[in-house]
């Protein structure tokens, strides 16, 4: 999962500039991302993610014996890909209900980039993701993203990258 987890770490800190949505506003008169959704964030994120995953190929070339589920360049590049899409597709819904950037929203925040990463992957490389994600590993998934979730913007808020600890 490291893939995917990296790329929204990266995107809060390397992230500001130009917003996603360029400052348009959707018909419902709300901005359509956000200004929290940044092309540099976007795009520098979602470099670092598959930069993780192609070191994790690597290390798994030395270590073979390590047990590690088998990465490739398409599903390295489909995790952290689909993260940072689950991340824009949740804060698209977050302005339709609402909800101003940054403001926490239970559940979504805290499983975008799972749902993100899973739907590409079950898209593009279904065979991968029915190989690698057995119930167990989608258990273990389930309760250890939330955990580091809120460790990371713990992290983030004390560094003063992110604004909320959320
Ligand atoms: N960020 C970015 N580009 C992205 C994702 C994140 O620049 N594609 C940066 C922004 O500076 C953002 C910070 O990372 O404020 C934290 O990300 P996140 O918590 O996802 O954004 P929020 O500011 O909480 O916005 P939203 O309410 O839309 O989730
Ligand atoms: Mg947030």
């Amino acid at each position: 999962m490291l893939p995917a987890y990296v790329p929204n770490p990266v995107a809060a800190l390397a992230g500001g500039g130009t917003p996603v949505d360029f400052g348009r506003k959707y018909s419902d008169g709300r901005r359509i991302f956000g200004d929290g959704k940044t092309w540099r964030g976007l795009v520098v994120g979602i470099i670092a993610g598959i930069f993780t995953g192609v070191i994790l190929i690597r290390v798994d070339g030395w270590f073979p014996a390590a047990g590690l589920p088998q990465h490739t360049l398409l599903s390295v590049i489909l995790l952290a890909t689909g993260a940072l899409m689950g991340d824009l597709v949740k804060s698209f819904f977050k302005r339709r209900f609402n909800r101003e950037r940054g403001s926490p929203w239970p559940v979504a925040d805290q499983y975008d980039l799972v749902a993100g990463a899973f739907l590409l992957l079950l898209i593009g490389d279904p065979a991968w993701l029915f190989a690698t994600v057995t119930v167990p590993v989608l258990v273990v998934i389930l309760i250890i993203t939330p955990v580091l979730h809120r460790a990371t913007n713990i992290i983030g808020y004390v560094f003063r990258v992110k604004e909320v600890p959320w």
